[in-house]
């Protein structure tokens, strides 16, 4: 049995197994020693992307969490219940925030926002009313706001912090804007100051997508708590991960009952008996199927949220090391005037290291993404570069506000690759080592 010591040697070892641009063959990720030092009552653990030296993203579990699902099956408790409930509770006290309900994924999450705001009639966001948005997001992001019939206005993003851009928020509005749907971008936050001035000013709700950001904090405030809502998404490639799963928090008490009867069917039963949306009889019998909003079932399972507990108690630490992580990446480049980083705002929680290629880079993407490649490193775009382009958009309703620069020159030149909850220094020298022998 090897010692603890030993253990968090092997761990602080584990992705440095490559010690040169050498690196010719697609090494795994997942050594034997290091699956048994992460998981060791696994066999064979195998984490996805075990094609590339330096992955986006690799498995934030050990043998807790794999202990939790074997608890949980062997009670036969699946369904939601007792687990999910102990991590919503849990999550919203870390948040600061009055209420949390998980769901089934981070794009359930946004759903249901918008869903639980334009269905109660207490909150003034209705079919037909305006939502700014940046053209800088994940799909779902917008999604919801066509099923709910509100018109999506798009406006530019910072080229910097990759956020919202706040004069073209002022521009867009108009009288029928009700909302701003702001995103935090690869665990970025938005000038918050800036937005609740805005939203102040002209009367508007803001809504927080911080899918991408769970721990970042502004003025020391989480990520996920500026809005009235804000959304979460824990699918694998995320801060923490419970397979698939997702969490909406808010301080607003209808709102959270709306979010409690939506996720489920629209049915009550989830309801408290003092609830602000239906007089319930008492009776477990007469309330058990009483249908009240046109809901969903975007439930998640015990499994999920037994994972969600587990993962919680590691995520300060996660979050410590990927800041590490971003300290390295930021000395490493300081002085590169062809890749331009990500500028922090208030405190990042780093999903990844972003990079937008200017000067004798620009326009060089395809090949450097091809080196990189073939040097297993793996990218992917900045979420969904230009949104705008995508042949989807003919489904919604939407007006482009101003020019929108900043998103296409992230489309064309942006990329980013992954930060991880363990030490990433050589990895990232390897990346910046492939950098300069190739460009
Ligand atoms: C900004 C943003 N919103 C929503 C989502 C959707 O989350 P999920 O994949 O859990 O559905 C993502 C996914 O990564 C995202 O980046």
């Amino acid at each position: 049995m090897a010692s603890s010591n030993e253990h968090k040697a092997k761990l602080k070892n584990k992705l440095n197994f490559i010690n040169s641009i050498g690196f010719e063959h697609f090494e795994k990720i997942y050594d034997r020693t290091n699956v048994e030092a992460l998981a060791p009552n696994l066999k064979e653990l195998k984490g996805k992307n075990k094609n590339f030296y330096y992955p986006l993203s690799i498995n934030t579990w050990d043998s807790k969490e794999y202990d939790a699902i074997n608890k949980v099956v062997l009670s036969q408790n699946f369904t939601m219940g007792a687990k999910v409930k102990e991590f919503e509770e849990k999550f919203a006290k870390y948040m600061g925030s009055k209420y949390a309900v998980m769901v089934n994924s981070g794009s359930s999450a946004n759903l249901l926002m918008i869903a639980s705001l334009v269905l109660d009639k207490n909150i003034d966001l209705n079919e037909g009313d305006e939502v700014i948005v940046p053209t800088l997001s994940w799909a779902t992001t917008y999604y919801p706001l066509q099923q709910y019939k509100l018109k999506a206005k798009f406006v530019d993003i910072n080229l910097d912090t990759l956020n919202i851009n706040e004069d073209a928020i002022i521009s867009a509005i108009s009288k029928k804007t009700k909302a701003i749907f702001a995103v935090n971008v690869l665990g970025n936050p938005c000038k918050f100051r800036k937005l609740h001035e805005i939203c102040k000013k002209y009367n508007l709700i803001l809504i927080e997508d911080n899918c991408e950001s769970l721990g970042a904090k502004y003025n020391d405030k989480y990520c996920g708590t500026f809005g009235i809502t804000g959304s979460f998404s824990f699918y694998f490639s995320h801060h923490i991960h419970t397979i698939e799963g997702g969490m909406v928090i808010t301080n607003n008490e209808r709102t959270y009952h709306h979010l409690l009867s939506l996720r489920a069917h629209g049915w009550i039963r989830d309801l408290p008996k003092d609830n602000k949306i239906f007089n319930k009889k008492g009776d477990s019998f007469e309330d058990s199927f009483v249908f009240v909003l046109p809901g969903y079932n975007l439930r998640p399972n015990e499994i999920n949220g037994c994972i969600g507990i587990e993962q919680l108690k590691k995520v300060n630490n996660i979050i410590k090391q990927r800041r590490e992580n971003a300290k390295i990446f930021k000395s490493l480049f300081k002085d590169n005037q062809n890749l331009q980083l990500q500028k922090e705002i208030g405190k990042s929680s780093w999903f990844g290291f972003s990079i937008i290629l200017k000067g004798k880079l620009k326009n060089k993407r395809p090949e450097i993404l091809k080196i990189l490649r073939e040097k297993g490193i793996e990218t992917r775009p900045i979420i969904s570069g230009n949104f705008l382009k995508y042949p989807v958009t003919k489904f919604l309703d939407y007006k482009v506000c101003g020019e929108i620069n900043n998103s296409k020159e992230i489309d064309n030149n942006g990329f980013f690759i992954g930060n991880n909850h363990v030490d990433m220094e050589k990895e990232l020298e390897y990346f910046k080592s492939v950098i300069n022998k190739y460009f």
